[in-house]
């Protein structure tokens, strides 16, 4: 039997009946068409799904939608103001950080909630936090220096 479910979405209130038994992956791609999100392992292994859920990290693979509830949502598709990019995605341009892109969604929100947390990061951190996250075709060491560019870039933003 479906349940309702109201959730915040990139600042869109939403309100649905769904499936409780659904992951909150498929409820992004499937019912809300935000396919920004992707699926590599479904197992909470790659880091592909990673999304932002009350200022937090979390693998929407393993994620019960209904856990959505009441929650604040942010996707790779919530970054971006008036069609400009945020200085995260700039940086993973900028930096080469992006090849296929099939990770970079996950990347991009993993280092949002780490720069959100902690804005000057250390590479050891950058690291650390991201070691969950996959990618098999750019070098690490790009996506490190994207991130550590964007943090830069973040800082120098707050300042003016
Ligand atoms: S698809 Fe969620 S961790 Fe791999
Ligand atoms: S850019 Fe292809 S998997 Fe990371």
């Amino acid at each position: 039997m479906k349940e309702r479910l109201v959730t915040t979405v990139n600042g869109r209130r939403i309100e649905r009946y769904v499936d409780p038994s659904m992951r909150l992956v498929d409820f992004l791609r499937d019912e809300l068409l935000l396919t920004g999100t992707k699926i590599g392992c479904k197992q909470g292994e790659c880091g592909a799904c990673t999304i932002i859920m009350n200022g937090t990290a979390v693998l929407s693979c393993i994620m019960p939608v209904m856990k959505a509830m009441d929650a604040e949502i942010l996707t790779i598709e919530g970054l971006e103001k008036d069609g400009t990019l945020h200085p995260i995605q700039d940086e993973f341009i900028k930096g080469g950080a992006i090849q296929c892109g099939f990770c970079t969604p996950g990347f991009i929100m993993g280092t949002k909630a780490l720069l959100d947390e902690n804005p000057s990061p250390t590479s050891e951190e950058v690291r650390e936090e991201l070691s969950g996250h996959i990618c098999r075709c750019t070098g690490y060491k790009k996506i490190e220096e994207a991130v550590l560019k964007a943090a830069e870039r973040l800082r120098e933003e707050k300042d003016d």
